[in-house]
């Protein structure tokens, strides 16, 4: 029998409809709640709202699982690869040979950036933070493309989606390049997706950077791990833009700047910053523990916490694996690893983050990877961007391809004066 949830109120009472999704999460479908009752509904940070139906995504924060289209992440950290599951993401399923032969051909026959494009880069300061230089130059690169405004087929879909994922990376590059100073290098069409980000990171025009496979895998890795995370901030940003039919690269930008925040994104680099400061006062950990635990400390232990996770995230179980094995295969030791890992262990058995269900989140030790790679900690939030892409294009496409998407338009409870009348400047106190 179909499950029916019943609101009473005013000493009336109203029906609303229960939906089930696929994995059993129920959800009371309250689209009607305005127009029967007068009523809306309440949510701070939406955390019990489901502002979609996805097809994307699947997280169990309670267990800590976490797949995409289905598949468990551990299956595909051990088995694929970030463009495959690109092609995962966005497409709907695997590719065939074939299909990710295309894929990869398309992001090969994009990489380019409109050479013109260059030229922005001047115009920023060198001190500019990348995300910044991402945002606005993602949004930039749109100018290039103005059938983006007019046409909307599958086809036409698939090259926006292409480019999009390829030109990001080489915008990251270049922004790298240029808050360095250093002369600009093209991508190479031979090299995978991953490679040829750090190729054009780090090679110089009359020396080819020494590409440690190990390093490419790590970071490949990192990518695939953030590829897509359901309703997220950055994600519900590119939603809530793509639902006023803003073209792709307008919605993917403004993603940039929801992810940019420290509370977001941006907590990989706090994460970093976190760890030095505690390796500079010569802390082992315990006395930003304490001042995490006090509200008035202003400080956060980042890199720990989740809205949704209320367990062990799955991504940072593996990172944590990816990391001790990358630092071993370059023989790398870092004190920072070691501060982390004392940091996550006082944490699980302190029952001020036991009680909280506070776990370490994917950003706690991506950034020791990137670190070990060479990635400065300003471009770190610019890696997870290049990473969420593939869930951003794709969250993208279902609102502009379900026919019951309407523009996004939360509601408020206005706390405001009440009527209040305009008075001559002169009549003011
Ligand atoms: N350190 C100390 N206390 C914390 C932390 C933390 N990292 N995270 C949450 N708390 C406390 C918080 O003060 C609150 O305590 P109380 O109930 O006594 O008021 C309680 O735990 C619940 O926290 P909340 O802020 O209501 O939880 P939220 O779901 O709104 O926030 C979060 C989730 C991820 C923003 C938060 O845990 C946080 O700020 N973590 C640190 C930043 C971070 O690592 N962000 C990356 C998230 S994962 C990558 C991504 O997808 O963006």
């Amino acid at each position: 029998m179909e499950d029916i949830a019943e609101l009473k109120l005013d000493g009336k009472s109203w029906k609303f409809p229960v939906v089930e999704g696929t994995e059993k999460e129920r959800a009371i479908d309250i689209s009607a709640l305005r127009n029967d009752t007068g009523y809306i509904t309440l949510d701070d940070g939406y955390g019990n709202t489901g502002s979609c139906q996805s097809q994307i995504t699947f997280i169990d924060g309670e267990r800590g699982i976490l797949r995409y289209r289905g598949i468990p992440i551990e299956e595909l950290a051990e088995k694929s690869t970030f463009i495959e599951v690109a092609h995962l993401i966005i497409m709907g399923r695997l590719p065939s040979s074939a299909e990710l032969r295309r894929f990869s051909d398309l992001l090969t026959d994009n990489e380019l950036l409109n050479e013109s494009m260059k030229h922005h880069f001047e115009g920023f300061p060198t001190f500019a933070h990348p995300m910044a230089i991402l945002s606005s130059m993602i949004n930039a690169s749109s100018c290039f493309y103005p059938e983006l405004l007019s046409e909307n087929s599958k086809e036409h879909f698939e090259l926006q989606a292409a480019r999009l994922l390829s030109q990001v990376r080489t915008i990251a590059a270049f922004a790298y390049r240029w808050s360095r100073g250093l002369p600009i290098i093209y991508p190479k069409p031979d090299l995978k997706y991953t490679a040829n980000l750090l190729h054009m990171m780090f090679s110089l025009p009359y020396q080819d950077y020494d590409l440690k496979p190990e390093a490419a895998k790590a970071l490949d890795l990192i990518f695939l791990l953030h590829a897509d995370h359901e309703q997220n901030c950055s994600t519900a940003t590119v939603r809530m833009v793509a639902s006023s039919r803003a073209n792709l690269f307008a919605s993917a930008a403004a993603g940039v700047c929801a992810l940019w925040g420290p509370l977001h994104g941006g907590a990989n680099q706090a994460v970093l910053e976190m760890l030095e400061e505690i390796h500079r006062e010569g802390d082992d950990g315990s006395r930003f523990i304490k001042a995490a635990k006090d509200k008035g400390s202003g400080k956060r232990l980042m890199g720990f916490g989740h809205r949704v996770y209320k367990n062990y995230d799955p991504r940072a179980r593996i990172i944590k694996q990816a990391c001790d094995d990358l630092l071993s295969k370059l023989n790398i030791s870092d004190p920072l690893l070691d501060i982390a890992k004392h940091l996550e262990e006082a944490a699980l058995s302190d029952s001020y983050f036991i009680e909280r269900k506070l776990y370490p989140n994917v950003d706690f030790y991506s950034g020791i990877i990137m670190r070990a790679i060479g990635i400065p900690v300003e471009m770190f939030t610019v890696i997870f961007a290049i990473g969420r892409m593939p869930g951003w294009i794709a969250n993208y496409r279902e609102v502009m391809e379900s026919s019951s998407s309407r523009i996004s338009r939360p509601r408020q409870v206005y706390m405001g004066p009440t009527l209040s009348h305009y008075r001559p400047i002169k009549e003011r106190k």
